[in-house]
């Protein structure tokens, strides 16, 4: 292989495998990634990674994430996403949200919601559907992929309904037209961003993400996510990172965070309705 080729790693939650949409999507943003620069895709196929579900023991966040039953599964994955140049997470959409085979494994890497630790790693998210839900699983795999510290570069939904789907029936060409735009976007945007290499902006969400973390970290003297946080003096900082942050959520996360901190001291947390 090319050593100059930029490496990535594309964790698949469709349970068909290479037969799947999902890999087919995701191997036409390979293309394109590929008239920019050269570029290897690695594929995990969770299906055959084979985890049982997590039994929610939450050893990874109490003890630390080698306590989890299943580190020697987990513990390879952590170590070829910190290797690679950039990350995708895709998922088929079941039931209007994302397949179980991708939550399951999302469920497993709880800790890093905790411990976050893969600030500047570039990441893609990806989703398909037959037809609608795709808003729901980009918004999850989105939302973990910076919980666990990476830069969100794009967002790419498919419809796996106009690449074929019924038996016999064949690609409708202006859908594939436009998904290859989409598809050599997205590919530019993550070549640049995997280059460039300077932290992405935080926008409200995270910040307000890292200050309800914070509220409960500061809470938890002793532990392990407590002397994480510690040592990288994030107990009293304002995000993780210096990556730019709009004065407005700055703001506005940093009064929520407080009226959450109050509420949590009182013990006047109301339920949910
Ligand atoms: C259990 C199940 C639930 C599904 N639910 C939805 C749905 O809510 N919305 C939708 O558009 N398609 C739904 N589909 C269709 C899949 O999204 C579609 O088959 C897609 O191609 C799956 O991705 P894959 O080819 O990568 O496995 C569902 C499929 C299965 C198996």
């Amino acid at each position: 292989m090319d050593d100059s080729a930029l490496h990535i790693y594309a964790i698949i939650g469709s349970p068909r495998n290479e037969e799947s949409y999902t890999y087919k999507g995701l191997r036409i943003l390979e293309e394109q990634m590929n008239e920019i620069r050269a570029t290897k895709f690695e594929f995990l196929f969770l299906q055959q990674l084979a985890l049982p579900f997590c039994d929610g023991c939450l050893y990874c966040v109490s003890k630390g994430e080698q306590h989890c039953p299943d580190f020697a599964k987990i513990g390879p994955v952590v170590s070829k996403v910190e290797a690679a140049d950039g990350i995708i997470l895709a998922a088929p959409v079941h039931t209007f949200n994302v397949a179980g085979l991708m939550k399951n494994f999302v469920e497993y890497f709880m800790y890093k919601r905790n411990r976050p630790s893969f600030f500047g790693k570039k990441a893609v998210v990806f989703a398909t559907a037959a037809g609608g839900g795709h808003k729901v699983v980009l918004d999850f795999l989105e939302g973990t992929a910076e919980g666990w510290g990476c830069d969100v570069v794009s967002r790419i939904g498919i419809s796996s309904s106009q690449m074929g789907l019924k038996r016999g029936e064949s690609a409708k060409p202006q859908y594939m037209d436009r998904l290859n735009e989409v598809a050599a976007d997205a590919a530019a945007k993550f070549v640049v961003a995997i280059e460039d290499q300077t932290l992405q902006a935080a926008d409200f969400k995270q910040i307000m993400n890292f200050r309800a973390m914070q509220n409960m970290t500061r809470r938890q003297k002793d532990t392990v996510n407590y002397n994480y946080w510690k040592d990288r003096d994030w107990l009293n900082a304002d995000f993780y990172t210096n990556a730019p942050v709009s004065f407005f959520a700055y703001w506005m996360a940093r009064y929520i965070g407080s009226r959450i901190r109050k509420a949590m001291k009182k013990g006047n947390v109301k339920p949910v309705r």
